[in-house]
């Protein structure tokens, strides 16, 4: 039985299939292959389009349509759960559209239902169908979808059409240029699949071409990895070739994609932030002027009335085309009843916790947190650079978070999780003995001792630990061109600490206040968030133009700091990024280079070398330690196969 939750759900192939079938919708209607068929919509969030056309859509191939005109007056208001209500209403409808503001919520449902479950939007994670008309509509009015670029712009952060469609146009070889408005950028799950799945890379719009119509935005472009490199443009099909070339004397944008701010998923001070617009201004521009200008609707200032006289205004005609591109789909699911998934997803491992404790996804929005109990500890498992950082992705809103802690069921042991085990952990997971928790309290609640390590030696003491730091934030404000321009930004949660701390110097020798920030790789919410003033209202952190300084505790084999400049350069352009750690370990697998350095510890890949911080670590003295753990799997030291490639902080 074939459900549609995420467009990774369809190949390449089904879409064109589905998009022949939208071809030939007045055939269908006349057919009527739904007749004595039932769909069911349930919308727990506002709808115009996606339920209107979904409903006219059934009932122009000859089905007909059951709903409640209001999910708050159907029983899910008694606290009927998602999972009670599927099954329920699989037995009135041969078919079900849910809407949900819940992400992961319409996965939820189909893991319950009898019949198949189409995603018509939940929470601020896909909306496949949407992307379906989006796709199409550009098909009808560019023929090829290969080698276009299309611009997103606005809420790129929570508007989930965008998320469906970026994956779509990665599939089907278009460039991406995103154009985010302040504090809403793609969320690093969404980038890092593209980057993933779909091998597309990341790069600074080269031309300013987009100010003329755009301000206080920074533009980006996502394409494939492949023909950026110019050696190779003699061998890539004449289609790619042609919009590199033209790519090399300026960008060609053959649509504009709009959407507006996502209001009712918006917690913080961005909700008020200033936003893009398209207006008049955009109309006069002649490099604009093959440029389609899309937008799912509905709008609310971010798009001028004026564009819709205009032929390149074709917002309308999309959701025109929502009607048969929903029949086409509909009658596309009802022929494959019988038939099993052909994702186009890779694979990735898939994790299940062997343990009553244990991971939970960290959106706050996901169903897995709002209802437990409709749905499973399901997890997908990736490994990042190939050996290294261990990243669990959650099996229905698909975030992504740092694997913190790791135990092995058999032996009962835990350890935090370090790279340097990440051969240790593939072993374990092909054996199901691999647990994995959030916190320490949960490993001990469950009955595990930590693992055995060597013994520790300080390296550095509190007194030392002072001085570095002093004298590192002398070199930076020596090195700062404008001491208002500085950002103090430091990697969750030691690296963040020490930047308080280096903060806190510059603001004595300063006598004025520095603005600091966090920056969070693979967490539970916002990627880039101030950490002073505790303001909910502030404004997000602006990076434009900013001396950024970069602060983490350690520094090794410098993955953490690449993702954290991907996800700097993604979320602004600052003036100057510098990097400032504590302790530089060596054996650098990317190449970067720290500006300021406490203290250089050359030390081995069995080595372990901790910043324990008094309020962090609960010690009476914030101290530099290095010790080796005893392997919980053998009880020898980490196998050091492939250690050279390792990341062992
Ligand atoms: N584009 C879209 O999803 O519109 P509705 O919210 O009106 O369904």
């Amino acid at each position: 039985m074939r459900s549609l939750i995420s467009i990774a759900d369809l190949t390449n192939d089904e879409i064109e299939e589905i998009f022949s079938l939208a071809d030939a919708a007045h055939r269908l209607r006349t057919e009527r292959p739904a007749n004595g068929q039932i769909m069911a919509t349930l919308f727990y969030e506002p709808s115009t389009r996606t339920r209107l056309s979904f409903e006219s859509a059934m009932q122009r191939l000859g089905g007909t349509v059951i709903s409640c005109s209001d999910m708050r007056s159907s029983s899910a208001a008694k606290g009927e759960t998602l999972a009670d209500t599927a099954k329920v209403v699989s037995a009135y409808a041969d078919v079900l559209v849910v809407r949900h503001n819940w992400d992961g919520a319409v996965q939820a449902m189909a893991e319950h239902a009898d019949v198949p479950v189409i995603n018509a939007g939940d929470g601020g994670h896909e909306h496949p169908t949407q992307t379906l008309c989006d796709l199409y509509t550009l098909r009808q009015e560019k023929g090829d979808l290969k080698g276009l670029t299309v611009v997103v712009c606005g809420d790129l952060k929570n508007g989930r059409t965008i998320h469906s469609l970026v994956f779509a146009l990665a599939r089907f070889g278009a460039n991406v240029v995103t154009l985010a408005a302040n504090g809403m950028e793609l969320p690093q799950y969404v980038i890092e699949r593209l980057e993933r799945e779909y091998n597309y890379d990341l790069a600074p719009v080269a031309s300013d071409d987009l100010n003329a119509v755009m301000t206080e935005t920074d533009a980006l472009y996502l394409t494939p990895k492949q023909p950026h490199q110019l050696a190779l443009f003699t061998q890539v099909d004449q289609v790619i070739q042609a919009r590199l070339n033209t790519m090399a004397t300026g960008l060609r944008y053959d649509a504009f994609y709009m959407t507006r701010k996502q209001k009712e998923r918006i917690t913080d001070g961005a909700a008020n932030g200033s936003y893009p617009t398209i207006g008049p201004e955009f109309l006069r521009e002649r490099r604009f002027q093959d440029t389609v200008v899309m937008h799912p609707l509905p709008r609310v200032d971010e798009l001028s009335p004026e564009l819709d006289k205009d032929r390149r205004g074709i917002y309308f005609k999309q959701a025109a085309y929502g009607v048969p591109v929903r029949m086409a789909l509909l009658k596309f699911l009802f022929d494959r009843r019988e038939a099993k998934a052909t994702a186009a997803k890779k694979k990735a491992v898939a994790y299940e916790s062997p343990e009553k404790l244990g991971p939970q996804c960290r959106n706050p929005n996901c169903v897995t947190l709002k209802e437990p109990a409709s749905t499973q500890k399901r997890f997908e498992l990736f490994s990042v650079g190939e050996i290294g950082t261990l990243i669990l992705g959650c099996a229905y809103c698909d975030h992504r978070f740092k694997v913190q802690f790791v135990g092995n069921v058999k032996s009962k042991r835990y350890c935090s999780y370090d790279d340097s085990l990440a051969d240790t952990m593939r072993d374990w997971l092909n054996r199901d003995q691999l647990a994995i928790f959030d916190s320490i309290k949960e490993a001990e609640e469950l009955g595990y001792e930590p693992v055995k390590s060597g013994p520790q030696r300080t390296l550095m003491g509190e007194v030392e630990i002072a001085s570095a730091l002093a004298e590192m934030s002398r070199q930076i404000l020596r090195d700062c061109r404008d001491p208002d321009r500085l950002l103090i930004l430091g990697v969750r949660s030691v690296g963040s600490q020490l930047a308080q701390r280096i903060a806190a110097e510059i603001e004595g020798q300063r006598k004025r206040k520095v603005e600091l920030g966090e920056i969070e790789i693979y967490g539970a919410g916002d990627e880039l968030k101030r950490l002073s003033p505790t303001d909910p209202d502030a404004a997000p952190l602006s990076l434009k133009d900013r001396e950024v300084i970069l602060v983490d505790d350690v520094i090794h084999t410098g993955r953490t700091v690449k993702s954290a400049l991907s996800i700097i350069f993604r979320s602004g352009r600052p003036q100057s990024v510098r990097l400032a750690v504590l302790i530089d370990r060596g054996h650098r697998e990317v190449p970067v280079k720290p500006n300021y350095v406490g203290k250089n510890i050359p030390s081995s890949e069995k080595d372990r070398v901790r910043v324990k911080l008094r309020v962090l670590d609960q010690e009476e003295r914030d101290q530099v330690v290095i010790f080796s753990v005893i392997s919980p799997a053998h009880g020898t030291k980490p196998s050091s196969a492939g250690a050279k490639k390792r990341a062992a902080r």
